[in-house]
């Protein structure tokens, strides 16, 4: 069968435009499966907790107006900070959990907060504080003899009046 010149280069086109779709849409694909949807999920190694930044220094950092973050570690058995954390009413907090051992959980009482806290894995959850009171943050997921223990609690002050 005798193709003609200008179809041949045609035909060339064609296939080097498919080959080209093909490839972007491949690296598209690649590339967005390598960055999930969230920004905020990151891992870091397990046994450097206490070395890696931010969770060397856990604790509470006020970072705006109203808008704290929290920076903890929870292990077996306990949350570092171990002393209350202490927020005005109405108050955001930025919680950056992780955990340096074993799976625990983060649930804080009488609100919606709650989550799975992997070793490596840097959870995140904000949640605003509106109503005053002490609220207790606990482990919901058995990690062994102490579990029970697991808390701490983080105390809502009623704002002052000016
Ligand atoms: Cu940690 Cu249960």
């Amino acid at each position: 069968m005798h193709i003609h010149r200008l179809e041949k280069i045609w035909l060339g086109i064609g296939i080097a435009m498919l080959a080209i779709f093909l490839i972007v849409l491949g690296t598209m694909a690649f590339s967005m499966g390598m960055a999930p949807p969230s920004e905020h999920h990151h891992t870091i190694d397990p046994d450097k907790v206490s070395e890696t930044a931010p969770f060397d220094k856990p604790g509470l950092t006020q970072t705006g107006d109203k808008r704290y973050e929290a920076v903890m570690v929870a292990y077996a058995f306990g949350y570092d900070p171990a002393e209350k954390m202490e927020v005005a009413a109405g108050s955001t907090v930025d919680f950056m959990v992780t955990s340096s051992d074993v799976v625990h959980g983060f649930s804080i009482v009488g609100t919606n907060v709650n989550m799975m806290i992997e070793p490596g894995e840097i959870s995140h959850i904000s949640y605003t504080f509106d109503k005053p009171g002490e609220y207790l943050l606990l482990c919901n997921e058995y990690c062994g003899t102490g579990h029970e223990y697991m808390a701490t609690t983080i105390v809502v002050k009623q704002e002052a009046r000016g």
